[in-house]
């Protein structure tokens, strides 16, 4: 029985849910992208309960905000072996939304095929958000009357001119520093 086939989008609501940096959120999904695992942290911040969670497609938390050209270097980068790191304006149950950083990474068997896909997050400090809240809303321009393609060189372009690509500009943006920087990694060894 697929019962997630009654999962239905929530209409989005302009309120945000603030959580606790130290809560951090994790998910895996299979090579579809499809929830195999979630924390408590998952569950509470979104609202969905585990068993609403697993066997679900991550992007039930899409929000219509996020460019999907964001998604696709995410994925490409996936697909290819690579972690990869992307801020993400995510969609809860409730229609609120919650901003975080993520870490994707990539578990791959003794044959060196993909065997799980993970992400790592915590939430965004308002310098982050306000950052990509400008970007995104550009790219999102862009995508509606260019397509994909159209945002990718928009993003191309931003970065260029910033002298940097998406990794070092992610880096430069997010990377926490002191004991929270410790606290994280720790974290990351459970998964
Ligand atoms: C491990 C993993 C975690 C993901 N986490 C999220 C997430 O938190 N929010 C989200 O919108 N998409 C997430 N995605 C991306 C979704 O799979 C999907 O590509 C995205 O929501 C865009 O939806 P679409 O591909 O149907 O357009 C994740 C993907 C993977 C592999």
């Amino acid at each position: 029985m697929n019962n997630h086939l009654k999962i239905y989008r929530p209409m989005p609501i302009d309120e945000e849910i603030k959580f606790s940096k130290k809560k951090f959120i994790v998910s895996k999904t299979d090579i579809n992208g499809t929830i195999t695992f979630a924390n408590k942290n998952f569950c509470d911040v979104s609202g969905y309960s585990e068993e609403e969670l697993i066997g679900a497609p991550h992007n039930i938390l899409r929000h219509p905000d996020m460019p999907r050209a964001i998604f696709f270097l995410v994925w490409s980068s996936l697909l290819k072996g690579e972690r990869v790191s992307g801020v993400v304006k995510n969609l809860a149950k409730s229609g609120k939304y919650y901003w975080v950083i993520a870490d994707f990474d990539v578990k791959k068997d003794a044959e060196g095929n993909i065997k799980s896909l993970t992400a790592f997050r915590r939430a965004a400090p308002q310098h982050v958000i306000d950052v990509m809240e400008e970007l995104y809303e550009s790219m999102l321009n862009i995508e509606r009357r260019h397509g994909m393609e159209g945002s990718l060189s928009y993003l191309e372009a931003y970065l260029e001119e910033k002298g940097m690509n998406y990794e070092e500009f992610l880096d430069d943006l997010v990377t926490p520093k002191g004991l929270l920087a410790k606290l994280i990694s720790s974290f990351k060894n459970m998964f």
